[in-house]
Order: structure tokens, then C-alpha cells, then sequence
């Protein structure tokens, strides 16, 4: 147990005043964290209409992910000039792409004719047509040629342009955000960029990409990846025999890291120093596995050869959309690769685990029902989590 000092809270009630400023956004010293203690249930649970209200999922797709920055792709989908990546989930619809300057564009997925969708898969493109009536676009999105152009009563055509985003790159993700008046990424991100820079995660591709479907609402999905609770016993008989100690949690304002030291064997370190590029780490980037959950719904897990990136994205108000990516650093080989397969193989199985046990028991929740959950110190980053969509959610755009 360290840092005993950490981050404070000054409370923790979203169904009352939320006291943003009193919780140290910029201290970011790890801790192992303890909720207060409480006087009345109700003081330490989130609202169960939160993980079955389809108006609470609707306002959450207008208020949080319609306005917050969103991972749309790995950088390596997007590394050559003609790459595109489409990402289509709920209230998003959206392609970014290299130009052939070498610049990222990103842009709504939507002819500006009718609305047509215009791009249904990722993948090398010269040139955007649409399956409608025929217009086509550049990669730089302007309009290069409709049929019949001259049927439009005067309009000139050639001046349309699709509907432009904002995109950014960073940490080795494609990053958009729909709402122009948020603050650019980076500085959103409280300093975390600056941290996860030694790790040099353009560097990262993948072993393997997948989309899961899970019959539960996005949110259990995400907390179960920072919930520390069930640990003992969903996974009793794989990772918790390697993990001696609390994970330790700091804030970064709307985000979480939490660090955890998994299998603090001397045979473990010895491999990792030997599998270290990148850098220079610290010693507890070294050897503890650090994870990062960026609001709205990205969990990116690192040590210096692996990163694991995981987007939540609501598929209704009973389902979860899990875009599962395991990366090990490009170029690796001999131990190195052995220990990322390792890890990936490994986190597969934990991951089973997981899917599993929430498909079983948290498929159909009913909050008339149970329409507190009682968060235990365990779980205390799904308290903050919880505080900050309060926020956004109250925000009023
Ligand atoms: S909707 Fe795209 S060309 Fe008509
Ligand atoms: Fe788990």
C-alpha cells in the first residue's frame, strides 16, 4: 500500500452537489483508495435506472458521446495515405482517413445529397462514391463529380463538401469529437498524454482485433474492467492468485489510472527488462500494469511490450458492443514475442471469464428491483466514473 496522502475527495454524491473542484484534478498520486464512510445506503450506490432507462441511454448518447472525444480507430489503421477507418455505433457514424498529404481527415459518414451512408468498410479507398444516385468525393471530402450536375437549377455542386470533424491522434488511437466547443484532446486528457509518451503506442498493432457482443448495458460492461471487487471471485482460479496487493487509483480529472502489480515474480521482472523498448520507464512503469479509463468509454491497459485497448459502446439499453484490440510493440521478437502471445493469451482467458459471468447474471437487470447498487471500497473508481457522467449529463450543452 502506498501513497498515503493520494487523492482526496471532498465527497461523493452525484445525486446531490457535485463538488468538482474539491477533488484535485491535477493530483495524480496514486492511492489505495477508500469511499467514505456513510451514514445511509443510498449515500454510496448508483441509481439501477442507470443501467436499464432507455431515456437515460438516449441522454447519454446526446449529452456524453456526442460531445466527448471518442476513439474511432488504432493509428495503424489509418498508417498509409488511402486508409480509411469507419467507425458506426450508436449516434455515431463516422470515417477518418490519411489524405495524400499525410494528414488525418475525419468526416460525418453521410453523402450531402440525401443523407445516403457513403462508406460501409474500412479499407483503402481513392475516392468516396455514393451507392445512391452517384455522387463522388475526394479524400479531402470535396464533391469531385455528380451525375447530371447541371440538373441541379444553378447550383453549383462542386462547392459541396462533406461535413467536416474534428480528429486528432494520440496514445496510438484516432481520436474524433462532434461537439466543437469542447478542449482539444490532450488537454482534456489532465496530463496523460505526457505520460503514456515513453510507451511509444504508435508503435503498438495489433495481435488481434475483435468486436464483442454482450447481452449487458455498456456501463457494467466498463465498470466490471476496474472493478477490483469481483477479482477474487470471477477469477479466482486465474489472475487473482498473482495479484498481493490493492490497486492503487488516481484521478485525472474526467479519467481514471489505476495501477496494479500482477505476478511480482523476480523471474517476471527479469523477461520484462529484456522486453522493454521504448521508454525510459520508471520502475513502476516497468513492472506494474497501468490502466487508463478516458471518459467516456476507453479502457487502455500498458505495460512497455503490450497494450490492451478496449472501447465500450452501448448496443441498446441491454447490450454492450466491446471493441477488443491486443497490441504488442511492432518488430517484436523471441521474448519479447513470447511474452506479449503470453499476455494475450492470458487476457483472453480473463476476458472469457468476465463475458461469461455478466452474460449469466447481469443480462435483464431490473431496477425495480434493485434499484440501489451498493458500491464497496473496491469499486470506488465506479464512484468516480458515476460522478463525472452526472456531470456531463447535467451540462448543459
Ligand atoms: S444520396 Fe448520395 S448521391 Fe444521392
Ligand atoms: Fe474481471
Amino acid at each position: 500500500m502506498s501513497g498515503a496522502k493520494g487523492v482526496q475527495r471532498a465527497g461523493w454524491a452525484w445525486n446531490s452537489d457535485l463538488s468538482y473542484a474539491a477533488i484535485g484534478e491535477q493530483q495524480v498520486s496514486d492511492t489505495v483508495y477508500r469511499l467514505p464512510r456513510v451514514e445511509r445506503f443510498g449515500d454510496r450506490s448508483v441509481d439501477g435506472q442507470r443501467y436499464t432507462s432507455e431515456d437515460h441511454l438516449a441522454a447519454e448518447i446526446e449529452r456524453v458521446f456526442k460531445r466527448a472525444w471518442i476513439v474511432v480507430a488504432q493509428s495503424s489503421a489509418v498508417a498509409k495515405p488511402g486508409h480509411v477507418a469507419v467507425l458506426k455505433e450508436e449516434g455515431v457514424d463516422v470515417i477518418v482517413l490519411r489524405d495524400d498529404k499525410g494528414q488525418l481527415q475525419a468526416f460525418q459518414n453521410r453523402c450531402m445529397h440525401r443523407g445516403s451512408r457513403l462508406v460501409h468498410k474500412s479499407g483503402p479507398y481513392k475516392r468516396f462514391e455514393c451507392d445512391y444516385h452517384g455522387w463522388r468525393y475526394g479524400l479531402d471530402g470535396a464533391l469531385e463529380s455528380a451525375p447530371d450536375a447541371d440538373g441541379f437549377g444553378g447550383v453549383d455542386v462542386c462547392r459541396i463538401h462533406l461535413e467536416t470533424i474534428r480528429v486528432t491522434e494520440l496514445a496510438g488511437q484516432i481520436w474524433v469529437c462532434l461537439d466543437r466547443t469542447q478542449p482539444e484532446l490532450e488537454q482534456q486528457l489532465s496530463g496523460i498524454a505526457d505520460e503514456l509518451s515513453p510507451y511509444q503506442l504508435e508503435d503498438m498493432e495489433p495481435i488481434q482485433e475483435r468486436v464483442f457482443s454482450v447481452p449487458v448495458n455498456w456501463k457494467s460492461m466498463l465498470e466490471n474492467a476496474f472493478d477490483y471487487y469481483h477479482v477474487g471471485k470471477v477469477h479466482k482460479r486465474t489472475v487473482h492468485a498473482h495479484v498481493t496487493e490493492s490497486p492503487e487509483i488516481a484521478l485525472y480529472g474526467d479519467h481514471i489510472r489505476q495501477n496494479i502489480h500482477i505476478a511480482p515474480y523476480r523471474w517476471r521482472e527479469l523477461i520484462d527488462r529484456r522486453c522493454s523498448r521504448g521508454g525510459p520507464y520508471t520502475a513502476r512503469q516497468h513492472s506494474r500494469l497501468f490502466k487508463y479509463t478516458l471518459f467516456p468509454n476507453t479502457m487502455i491497459n500498458v505495460l512497455p511490450y503490450h497494450m490492451t485497448v478496449m472501447r465500450f459502446w452501448p448496443d441498446g439499453v441491454g447490450g454492450t458492443r466491446l471493441h477488443y484490440s491486443f497490441c504488442q510493440r511492432r518488430g517484436a521478437r523471441g521474448v519479447e514475442w513470447l511474452r506479449a502471445r503470453g499476455t494475450w493469451l492470458a487476457s483472453r482467458i480473463i476476458l472469457a471469464e468476465d463475458v461469461r459471468m455478466l452474460a449469466r447474471c447481469q443480462s435483464q437487470m431490473d431496477a425495480s428491483v434493485v434499484p440501489q447498487h451498493l458500491l464497496h471500497d473496491f469499486e470506488a473508481a465506479s464512484a468516480h466514473f458515476h460522478d463525472v457522467l452526472g456531470k456531463w449529463m447535467t451540462q448543459i450543452k
